[in-house]
């Protein structure tokens, strides 16, 4: 079984869908995390985001594994190299959608999400995984919030890693990545015909995973 978890930054899908996918004992996968990896890689090998081919080449040669440790927490190996705090600098948030409004840069990640699906059950969350890697995945979410509340949810965030950043400067990044997000060509962010809609603004996040498992209940029921 295939859930997509899909909708802007900080709208919970990270928190939410890592618990989704341990209720239901599915493996979780995070394709944020990926484009992340990849876009540090290239960062740190000081690679020119226009040269299409050369950085093609550098993603056909890079080895990204997901791994949960003891505590549940999801380790990102990029090339056997464990990056999962570098990935969450600023830098790299700000830096990604060089990497992801690629068309060639998509499809290579796209067959390695796909890879996931074909041996287990999973919950994957993302942009576009209702819409273009799993589109005929069982169920589609699309978990939204307003950008006030998003931004205020990742100034927590940020606090605990000691960044200190006015509410307003996120909320205009957010709105920045949004953007960008959703209006490149390929693999842009959007709610999908079939895609249950979840405004989580003034839900907590059990709330909303609750009301995840009660649409799964229908669909199971059905
Ligand atoms: O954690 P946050 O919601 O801030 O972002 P993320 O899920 O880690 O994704 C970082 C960036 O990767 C996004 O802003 C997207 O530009 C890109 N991304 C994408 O293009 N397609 C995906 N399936 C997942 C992420």
């Amino acid at each position: 079984m295939i859930i997509a978890v899909d909708g802007p930054a900080g709208a919970g899908k990270s928190t939410i869908a890592k618990l989704l996918a341990e209720k239901l004992g599915f493996l979780y996968v995070d394709t944020g995390a990926m484009y992340r990896a990849l876009t540090l890689k290239a960062d740190n090998q000081n690679m020119d985001f226009s040269d299409i081919p050369g950085l093609v080449k550098m993603a056909e040669k890079t080895k990204i594994v997901l791994e949960k440790n003891k505590k549940g927490k999801t380790i990102v190996f990029l090339d056997g190299f464990d990056v999962s705090d570098a990935i969450r600098e600023p830098i790299i948030t700000n830096a990604v959608y060089k990497l992801a409004r690629l068309a060639e840069i998509r499809q290579i990640m796209v067959s390695w999400q796909r890879d996931y699906g074909k041996k287990h059950s999973i919950v994957m969350e993302g942009r576009d995984i209702g819409t273009v890697v799993f589109p005929k995945a069982e169920i589609k979410f699309y978990l939204d919030a307003t950008a006030e509340i998003r931004a205020k949810r990742r100034m927590i965030e940020l606090k605990e890693k000691e960044i200190d950043i006015l509410l307003e400067e996120l909320i205009k990044q957010i709105e920045e990545r949004d953007h960008k997000d959703k209006t490149r060509k390929c693999g842009p962010l959007k709610i999908d015909d079939d895609a249950i809609y979840i405004d989580s603004s003034a839900l907590d996040i059990p709330q909303v995973v609750d009301t995840m498992l009660n649409y799964l209940k229908d669909y199971n029921e059905k």
